[in-house]
């Protein structure tokens, strides 16, 4: 092949390549031109046929050859994958095996909240939620708690620049649902709190309550403890009673500490109920008149019961969960037990 004759090749590659319109007549011209049984081995077989003086010569304008058409080859491809996509054409191999991300599975705590609404709402309570970010008054005064108490130490609570507070219990939503509306009221409300407490297989400084209110004429103790009971069997199965322990909140009166009868050993004694049958859930009580006093609600007609448990603890209970810390680590091969 003489060297005029591989330049009018090039040229010739050129303006096919160029004039194509899909990516399989592409593949035709790259195929006619650089392929294995295309022009360009041909050329290089004849370099073996020219003379030495020309020899330099024949392989530089061969090299050319293969780059000029091998760019535009390139260059077309490229011009037709992206002209494709922007008229809307998809580009996407169809025949391509797809990628295998796994199969995600809701977080236990997500699950307990969701239960918790569930189990509540048959009971007519409705959900009510509150600012993370509350002020003195709402977690601590309105709720009878002086300003001396220790939970409003810097120790304890997280205080912020403009003299607020990150909420430390779920209890202000109590306020400002009383606040807001007039009895009867029933409702729970689920959400994070925050404590300066140091992390260990127990704790952590920011969890999550579900708080629960019900005012009207004529509640009783008796009728939180029937509710807790319900809540109990409901969540954590037949047969697991509940008890109640005095206690003391400053925004309740009577206090109680609600125990659950321990679901692993059916209240025998086991190593999760520390031998003693009883697991401890919530904290609750009778609104204290003075909270009522702080909302308006008239203290003589009306009555209420309040109570707050941890959602972490019911879900570390329930799914035998032996550190909170695997809660918020968000590791695939423990959050994969829950799929
Ligand atoms: N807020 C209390 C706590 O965080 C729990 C509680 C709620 C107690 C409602 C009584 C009534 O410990």
């Amino acid at each position: 092949m003489t060297l005029d004759e591989i330049d009018k090749i090039k040229e010739e590659g050129l303006r096919e390549c160029d004039a194509v319109k899909t990516l399989p007549e592409l593949e035709a011209v790259r195929i006619k031109y650089i392929g294995r049984n295309g022009f360009l081995p041909q050329i290089m077989k004849g370099l073996k046929d020219v003379s030495p003086d020309e020899r330099s010569e024949y392989g530089r304008i061969a090299n050319e050859f293969k780059n000029r058409v091998g760019s535009a080859l390139d260059l077309k491809k490229a011009e037709l994958a992206a002209g494709g996509a922007a008229n809307g054409e998809s580009t996407f191999d169809y025949s391509m095996p797809g990628i295998w991300r796994g199969l995600g599975a809701k977080h236990p705590i997500s699950s307990i909240i969701e239960e918790t609404i569930r189990i509540f709402g048959r009971l007519g309570f409705t959900v009510a939620e509150g600012p993370d970010v509350e002020t003195g008054y709402h977690n601590f005064e309105a709720l009878n708690t002086p300003a001396h108490h220790p939970s409003l130490d810097n120790t304890d609570t997280f205080w912020l620049e403009t003299g607020e507070l990150l909420r430390t219990q779920t209890s202000p939503v109590q306020i400002r649902v009383m606040e807001g509306r007039k009895p009867p009221v029933r409702i729970i409300t689920p959400g994070r709190c925050y404590r300066r407490d140091t992390t260990d297989a127990t704790h952590s400084a920011n969890f999550h309550q579900v708080e629960g209110l019900y005012v009207d004429r004529n509640v009783s103790l008796a009728d939180l403890k029937g509710t807790l009971a319900y809540f109990a069997r409901e969540m954590m199965g037949p047969g697991v009673d509940v008890r109640f322990r005095p206690h003391f909140f400053p925004f309740t009166e009577p206090s109680v500490e609600a125990d659950f009868t321990c679901h692993v050993c059916g209240g025998k004694g086991c190593r999760v109920c520390k031998n003693s049958g009883w697991i401890e859930i919530a904290g609750a009580g009778m609104v204290d008149p003075r909270v009522f006093k702080k909302v308006g609600y008239d203290s003589e007609e009306f009555t209420g019961y309040a109570f707050g448990m941890g959602i972490e603890r019911i879900a570390m209970i329930k799914y035998g969960i032996n550190d909170i810390r695997f809660l918020y680590e968000n590791d695939a091969r423990f959050l994969q037990q829950f799929v």
